[in-house]
Parts: structure tokens; C-alpha cells; sequence
């Protein structure tokens, strides 16, 4: 049997460079091999935690749907779905609360993050917190195990997750005889970690992100906003700075010397940005066209994600009876 890799992405804001540069395109290259089999989803109900609306959860999960479909995911290749469309999760999260400590939830880094927050201003400890929050970790092991994924992968704030899904399957596994694979994470090591506007790691909670697919005024404008220091065109700049992070993700080696060498020989900030545009806009353009095709057909993404969780649910309902006659229910 082929062993599987999972992953999910929450739908909590728009796609950004980072999420693409990160996660999206390294799972994208991994399905290209017919080694594995592929599930990827997009994770609805743990972006509960912290939308505001149902307006955000429909746009939300649209705009993450037509990202992976722009950025090349092929649905012949991949099981493409939503979580929310295999219900099955939902029971096995609940079954597996049964089996998880509570302490171990306690050590789960968002909460206690969260904790330790409240604690520094001098509020409640649970202040802010939802139980969505402190069982995050539970649905994610659900969202994996249900799968009998062999390998996740995932960016490095995640690997505490898939440590505490092998933690459940243990304590599961013990209780009522071998029912789960024990799922590995897979971090891969040349993935970057790409700033934002401000120098900070690109993310949707510092506001410093850039849109991966808008139109290419409000890229140019976004792109205009990444942080300089003063220097005057003339004057020598550090190559070591946010433009040219960005520069040497999207450009050709050669192209990036020669804009490390154009900085220190005093190329303004102003011709700096719009070579940087020229770059980023060059290379999404087409994966552009195909998201906006996809935003404005939806009832085509609607049909591959249908047809994705018909047979993610075929694959999932092989382990969900095995857990319901494990625990004996039938
Ligand atoms: P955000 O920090 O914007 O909320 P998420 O936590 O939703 O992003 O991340 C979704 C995926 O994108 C994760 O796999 C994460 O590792 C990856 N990712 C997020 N920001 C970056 C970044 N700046 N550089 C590289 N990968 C990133
Ligand atoms: N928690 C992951 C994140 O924040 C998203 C996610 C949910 C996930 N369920 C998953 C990732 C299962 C991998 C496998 O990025």
C-alpha cells in the first residue's frame, strides 16, 4: 500500500507570499511524485477558533480553495476537500478527547502562549481563550489519524501538533488494541521563512503580509509599503534588507547579483521596488488568471471539492469503523 502524506490550511485570511512560498508550493511539488498518496484540505473548522463571520468563512475558504488550484494542484492527483464534508472527523474528535489528558492540552503551545499573555497583563488566565483554542490539537490529531497519514507536513510551529497526535494514537492504540498509524511530520529544510512589509516573518497576525493574488495595483501598492531605511538614490544601500530577500525568491540567480550589486552601487529604493514588482508580478500573472478563473467559477471548485470528499469519506470510513467496532459500538 502506498503510504500517505496530509496536510491542511486554515482558511483564516487571504492567501500571502509567505503561505505560498512556505507550504503551498512545497506540497504542490510533492505530489508530483506517484510515490504517496495525497490529501489535502482545507481546514474549515479550525479557522473557527478565530473568524469573525460567516462572510469570512465563505471568503475565506474560497479564496485558499482557488489558491491551491492556481498554484497547480491537480485533483486527479490529490484528494481535495473540505473538512467540514467528512463528518467523520467531528465523532472521532470526540472519541479521541476521551483518550487525551487534559494536561497535555495544557502544554499545547497556542494555549499556553495565550496563558501566559493573560498572566503577563495581570488577567484571568483563561481570558480570550475558547474551547475551539484549547482542543485545537484534538481536531488536528482527528484530521490526521482518520487518514492514517504517514507523513504531515507542516512549517515548525506545527510539529508540537503532530507530537501530540502520535501521543493520542499511543494512548488509543493502548486502550483498545492497534487502531492507528503513527503519523511523522515532515518539515522540509530548505523551505524559507519569508519576511513582510515590516522585516518581521510574513504573517496575517502582523498585518505585514503580501497578498498573493490581488490585482497588480494593489501589489504595486503593497510592494510599496515594504520598509527602507533613508538612503538617497546614489547613495550605497545593504543588500541585506527586506527588498532583496523578496528579490532573490522571485529572480534568477544572475538577476539577483545583479540587484545586490545595482544596492550597493546606489540604485534608489523607488527603481529598487519597481524591479521587485516587475519580478513578483512577472511570475504571478499566469497563476493569477487561473485563480481569478476559479473565483469566478465556483461552482467548479465546488464540484472538485464534492468529488475530493467523496473519496476522502471512502478512505476515511475504512478507519472509522475500525474505531467504532474498536470501542465497541458495533
Ligand atoms: P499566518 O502566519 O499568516 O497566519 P498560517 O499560520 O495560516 O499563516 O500558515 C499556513 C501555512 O503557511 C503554514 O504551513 C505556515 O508554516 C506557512 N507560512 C506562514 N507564514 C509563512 C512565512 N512567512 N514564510 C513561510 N511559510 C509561512
Ligand atoms: N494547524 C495547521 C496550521 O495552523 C492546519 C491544520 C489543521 C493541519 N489540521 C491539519 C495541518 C492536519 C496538517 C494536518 O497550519
Amino acid at each position: 500500500m502506498k503510504k500517505r502524506i496530509l496536510t491542511g490550511i486554515k482558511p483564516t485570511g487571504y492567501a500571502h507570499l509567505g503561505n505560498y512560498f512556505g507550504a503551498i508550493k512545497p506540497a504542490i511539488e510533492l505530489s508530483q511524485s506517484a510515490e504517496f498518496e495525497y490529501f489535502y484540505f482545507i481546514a474549515d473548522n479550525h479557522a473557527l477558533t478565530t473568524l469573525k463571520s460567516a462572510e469570512e468563512m465563505k471568503e475565506y475558504s474560497y479564496n485558499i480553495a482557488c489558491t491551491w488550484l492556481a498554484c497547480g494542484l491537480d485533483p486527479n492527483k490529490v484528494v481535495f476537500y473540505r473538512q467540514t464534508d467528512v463528518p467523520e472527523i467531528f465523532h472521532l474528535n470526540w472519541i479521541l478527547s476521551n483518550v487525551t489528558p487534559k494536561g497535555l492540552m495544557n502544554r499545547a503551545h497556542a494555549y499556553k502562549a495565550k496563558v501566559e499573555e493573560n498572566i503577563a497583563n495581570g488577567v484571568d488566565v483563561d481570558s480570550g481563550v475558547n474551547m475551539g483554542l484549547y482542543n485545537y490539537p484534538i481536531l488536528m490529531s482527528a484530521d490526521i489519524l482518520l487518514f492514517d497519514a504517514n507523513l504531515v507536513p507542516v512549517g515548525l510551529d506545527q510539529k508540537q501538533h503532530i507530537e501530540i497526535a502520535r501521543d493520542i494514537a499511543e494512548s488509543f492504540n493502548k486502550k483498545y488494541g492497534k487502531t492507528f498509524v503513527m503519523p511523522e511530520e515532515y518539515i522540509e529544510k530548505d523551505t524559507c521563512t519569508l519576511v513582510g512589509l515590516d522585516g518581521r516573518k510574513m504573517s496575517k497576525s502582523y498585518n505585514n503580509q503580501i497578498q498573493l493574488f490581488t490585482d497588480e495595483k494593489t501589489l504595486q501598492k503593497s510592494i510599496n509599503k515594504i520598509i527602507t531605511d533613508s538612503r538617497l538614490p546614489g547613495e550605497p544601500k545593504d543588500p541585506d534588507c527586506t527588498l532583496a530577500t523578496l528579490y532573490k525568491i522571485f529572480a534568477s540567480d544572475e538577476d539577483y547579483q545583479k540587484y545586490v550589486n545595482d544596492l550597493k552601487t546606489g540604485m534608489g529604493w523607488g527603481d529598487a521596488k519597481k524591479e521587485l514588482f516587475r519580478v513578483v508580478n512577472a511570475k504571478l500573472s499566469p497563476m493569477r488568471d487561473k485563480f481569478n478563473y476559479y473565483m469566478s467559477h465556483k461552482e467548479e471548485v465546488d464540484e472538485i471539492l464534492r468529488t475530493g470528499a467523496e473519496k476522502a469519506r471512502k478512505v476515511a470510513l475504512q478507519t472509522y469503523e475500525k474505531v467504532l467496532k474498536n470501542i465497541g459500538v458495533k
